[in-house]
């Protein structure tokens, strides 16, 4: 059964086409979604749209369509103060931070009824990912970092709100998807990571530096997947099984 590769713009998911083989359209509407091969393991590739709903409403049409893995691609904004432009973090968990139902007694990030306030990464798919981004990142010369992802429906260019979210939450990084898409995995027992390069650290530059390095971190995130899918195909074959 085919691994989901999910990303929220068309950048973020052209090098992962481009080196997809046996390319082929699958229903699964209202998404564009599309079967192939990438380092010998069958993937189903989509893109989903800027923001949770978008990401929530993918994942649950391709876990429904038969994917047993998702990995989620792309850029973020750094929150860690060791991040920089280019480096890479790999999901420990995800938290929604601007989920907020404080005002009857939850924690910040907490979405009532749910166990966890963080959802946590696949430790097998972690790790695969954890080290291709520790390759990739030696070869470039930038860091790898595995930690928090934090996701909300806010493009995040505030230094003030960076450290509330390293200090109320511990984020590595902000972005707008990635915690959907684990919330959803829960709910269907499957696994998934999620891989982010750092396009800007989330402060008054966010703005310029998102627009300048979106295709650098963009195609750094997609070496990582790449490196993951090769690391899956060694261990249990095309399937992913
Ligand atoms: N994706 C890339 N940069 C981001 C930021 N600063 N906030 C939210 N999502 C992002």
């Amino acid at each position: 059964m085919p691994i989901a590769v999910i990303a929220a713009m068309p950048e973020e998911l052209a090098g992962l086409r481009s080196v997809a083989e046996r390319l082929e359209p699958v229903a699964a509407h209202p998404f564009a979604v599309v079967r192939g091969r990438i380092e010998g393991v069958d993937v189903l590739l989509a893109e989903c749209g800027i923001g949770k709903v978008n990401a929530a409403a993918l994942t649950q049409a391709l876990l429904g369509s038969g994917a047993q893995r998702v990995i989620m691609t792309g850029v973020a904004g750094g929150v860690d103060p060791r991040l920089a432009v280019g480096d890479i973090v790999v999901s420990v968990d995800a938290v929604q931070h601007d989920v907020d139902v404080r005002a009857l007694g939850y924690e910040a990030g907490r979405v009532p009824g749910e166990a966890l306030l963080a959802w946590p990464a696949d430790p097998l798919l972690h790790a695969f990912a954890l080290a291709a981004a520790t390759e990739v990142a030696a070869e470039a010369g930038v860091r790898a970092l595995s930690g928090r992802v934090a996701s909300g429906d806010q493009f995040v260019a505030d230094p003030e709100r960076v450290a509330a979210l390293f200090a109320e939450f511990g984020a590595a990084c902000a972005e707008m998807e990635g915690a959907a898409v684990a919330q959803v995995c829960a709910r269907w027992g499957a696994p998934f990571v999620i891989v982010r390069s750092v396009s800007d650290t989330a402060d008054h530059a966010a703005e310029v530096d998102f627009r300048a390095f979106t295709v650098l971190a963009a195609d750094r995130s997609v070496a990582v997947v790449r490196g993951t899918l090769r690391r899956v195909h060694a261990s249990v074959g095309a399937d992913g099984a």
